[in-house]
Parts: C-alpha cells; structure tokens; sequence
C-alpha cells in the first residue's frame, strides 16, 4: 500500500508528469544498470566497444600455451544472471565456499587473450549456425557459452524434442544459432540393453558407422565444435562390420580380446573425422577440441572416495599429461593431424582447439560435491570431471572467439 502511495505520487503528484516520464524512459533505456543483469556482475555490455574492428590475437599467439594469472575482475554472470546452468555445475548456488576459482585468468604465453565480448560476439555471428557435438562436457561448454552471451541477449529455446538431449536456441535479434547434438562416441552405439548380449551393462559401439544423427546434419552449420573422450571409460562391446570383434571392461565371455579403450577411442575419432572430410555439401568449419582432463581426482578414483579440493590452479611446471588423459590426447592429436591433411587435399581446413594444458592445470575448477545440497539424499559421486559455471571453461569461449576471428 505505501509502495502504491509513493508510485502515484511519484507519477501524478507535484512531480510534473514530462519529468516522471523522462525518468521512466533513462531507466528503460540504461535497464542493464537497473536490474537486468543482475547484483555481482559487472554491467560490462555498457563499456563494449562494438564498432571496433577485431583482429584475432591468433595471427601472431599461441593461444593454448601460457599461465593462469590472478585477475581481480568479477566473473561475467552468475547463477542469478544465467539462466542455462546445469545443475550439478552450479557450484554458487549450492553453496561453494572458496570463490578463489573465479578469480584467475588464463594468460597465454605470447599475448592477452582479449576477454569475451557478447556483444561483438553477437555481430560476428548474425545470420550464422553453431553446433556443438559431444557429451556433457559439450554441453557443459556451450551452456558457458549461453551464459556469457546473456549479459546481452536471451535466445528462445526452439528445440524440436525438448525430451531429448539434442538442444536448439535461437536469438532472434542476431537470427544466430546454437545447437547439441548429443553424441558421446561420434559414432553409432546402442545402450546396454537387458537381454542380447549387452546384458553385463556393456555398450554396444559400432566402430565403423559414425553417428548419423550428426554426420547428417553437419551441412546446415556454419561452425561445429566436435568433442568426445569420458564416455569410452565405460564396458563396451566393439563392433566392425557389424560383427562383434572385441571389447573393454570384459572378460572372456564374449570370446573376443579385450582391446581396451584406447582402440575405441581412437577408431571412434577416425571414423568421425573421415565422416566430416566425407560430407560432400559442407560449407562450416569444422573445429576438434581435445579432451577435457580425466585426472583430477585425488586420493582415490571417483568411485573409491576421491575428490578435487584444491582451491588454486597449478602452474604449468606442475602438471604433467600422464595416464588415460595422454593417452587419449596422443590419439587424438594423430587423428586430428592425419584428418587435417586430408581436409586440406579436398581445399578445407579442419581447425583445433587444444584446451587441454589449459584445464590440466584447474583441478580447482570443478564442482566436486557442490553440484548439488550437501543433504541430498541420493548418493552422488564427487564430480571432478565438469566445470563449475561460471569458471574456468569460460575462456573456451574467449579461445573459440579468437579461432573463428582468425578465419
Ligand atoms: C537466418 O539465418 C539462416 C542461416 O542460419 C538463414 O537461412 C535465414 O534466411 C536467416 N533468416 C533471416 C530472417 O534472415
Ligand atoms: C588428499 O589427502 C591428503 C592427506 O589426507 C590431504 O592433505 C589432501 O588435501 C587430500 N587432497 C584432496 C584433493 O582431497
Ligand atoms: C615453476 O615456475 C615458476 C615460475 O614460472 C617458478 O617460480 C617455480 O620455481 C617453478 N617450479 C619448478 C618446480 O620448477
């Protein structure tokens, strides 16, 4: 009732009325310093200089090599300002108490690597299409991405199944697109099913049949970032020509070798990349990014207890790609390079986006068990394998802003 009082007053009181309308129209017009973005995020949309012309730093910088230096800046967004954050990567809103983690940023050796602008971002890719294909960590990127953008603009979420896992967001303004497709082998897999021969809980990958439900799409983008590395841990049953030759995580039941994962994971980036260097009408450019670390649990393995408590990132002379993550990058990069050459024989270019180093040094960065209430009741692994948004995944989005600059 007083907050009435003081309205009408303020509207048609001894105020005259052109002076109150003025006053509505400077808060519509600067809504930014009003509320829309948000308490604890810098209304940085405001300071963007959007008319300048941007050169990629890439033309004369590695971006992918450097340090992660302490930055006093407040992250972009938060869990109030975003709406896209998955859940078990919403490290504030379920109470992470060392906010330290978003206070660093990365420095790469040659160079600054310019800060994400949403807004130049946003007219860079009007009238454009960007895909993300892979797994949760694909989605985790692209949700880092969303966020970021929302300083300016919130897209519409016109995804043709909203029961799937295949996402799409439009933002109208800029007629840009974002797009999931889920795909955590690259290549055709069947669940484990309750009879068949899957019945032990193994995955069925069809090692020589690439994922359709992307590969058929590929044509319709402008830029696609392809991903995929965590979900090869998982027992899996090999398929080549349609006939079982292997498996991972067995044993001698199904009278085929253990080939381990490492040959699915690398049979499963080739026969990918092969698919992308297939498409005949593809006019995007198609961006690898290498595998997000697989380590950082500490004392234990993430079922046995283990967990990533640290507070600050390592120094590069502190971490070393050793185990599964340097096998699987190894694998990566060969078939990455080997795609590469083939790509440009047929007058395309693949692109790579090595984030690796990069993330091997946060092992602070991921929500351990802050994805969720400490009193949920359902039993719930530490997570040490997403990024807590906002966090360090953000600056894949200031690396993939300077990659497709650099075209
Ligand atoms: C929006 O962009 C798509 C390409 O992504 C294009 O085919 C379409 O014509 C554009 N629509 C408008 C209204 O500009
Ligand atoms: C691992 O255990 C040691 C000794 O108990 C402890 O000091 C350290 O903080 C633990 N590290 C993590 C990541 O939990
Ligand atoms: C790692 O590098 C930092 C600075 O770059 C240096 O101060 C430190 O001594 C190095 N540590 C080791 C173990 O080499």
């Amino acid at each position: 009732m007083k907050k009435l009082h003081w309205l009408v007053r303020f509207l048609f009181g001894p105020v005259p009325v052109y002076f109150s309308a003025l006053a509505i129209l400077i808060v519509l017009t600067n809504a930014q310093y009003f509320g829309l973005v948000g308490v604890g995020v810098a209304p940085r949309a405001a300071k963007l200089a959007s008319s300048t012309p941007v050169v990629s730093v890439m033309k004369y910088c590695d971006i992918f090599r450097g340090e992660w230096v302490p930055d006093k800046e407040a992250p972009y967004y938060n869990h109030k300002t975003c709406p896209h954050i998955q859940e078990h990567q919403n490290c504030l809103k379920y109470g992470r108490p060392d906010l330290g983690f978003l206070k660093w940023r990365w420095r790469p050796s040659g160079c600054d690597l310019p800060r994400f602008d949403p807004l130049q971002f946003l007219q860079f890719a009007r009238g454009k299409s960007l895909a993300f294909v892979g797994d949760s960590l694909a989605r985790n990127h692209m949700q880092s991405l969303l966020c970021l953008l929302s300083q300016v603009a919130y897209p519409k979420d016109i995804s043709a199944n909203p029961t799937t896992q295949n996402k799409v967001y439009h933002y109208r303004a800029y007629n840009f697109t974002i797009s999931m497709f889920w795909s955590p082998f690259l290549v055709r897999a069947r669940e484990p099913a309750e009879d068949g021969p899957a019945h032990t809980g193994h995955w069925s990958l069809y090692l020589d049949e690439p994922d359709e439900s992307w590969v058929s799409q590929l044509h319709r983008f402008d830029y696609v970032l392809v991903s995929a590395a965590n979900w090869f841990s998982r027992p899996s049953l090999f398929y080549e020509k349609r006939r079982l030759i292997g498996c991972s995580f067995c044993s001698r039941q199904y009278g085929v070798p253990d080939l381990t994962l490492y040959y699915s994971q690398r049979r499963a980036w080739r026969v990918a990349l092969r698919a992308i260097n297939d498409v005949e009408r593809l006019r995007g450019r198609v961006i690898v990014r290498m595998l997000s670390p697989m380590s950082h649990f500490e004392n234990g393995t993430w079922d046995q207890g283990g967990d990533c408590k640290r507070t600050e990132p390592l120094r590069a002379n502190q971490t070393q790609m050793e185990g599964r993550d340097l096998h699987f990058y190894n694998a990566q990069m060969e078939e990455y390079r080997a795609a590469a050459k083939a790509a440009q024989e047929k007058g395309r270019r693949l692109m790579l986006m090595d984030a690796t180093a990069a993330m091997l040094m946060r092992p602070d960065g991921h929500p351990s068990r802050y994805g969720h209430w400490a009193n949920e009741k359902v039993q719930l692994y530490n997570d040490c394998i997403h990024w807590c948004l906002p966090g360090p995944i953000d600056i894949w989005n200031d690396m993939l802003f300077q990659m497709l600059l650099a075209e």
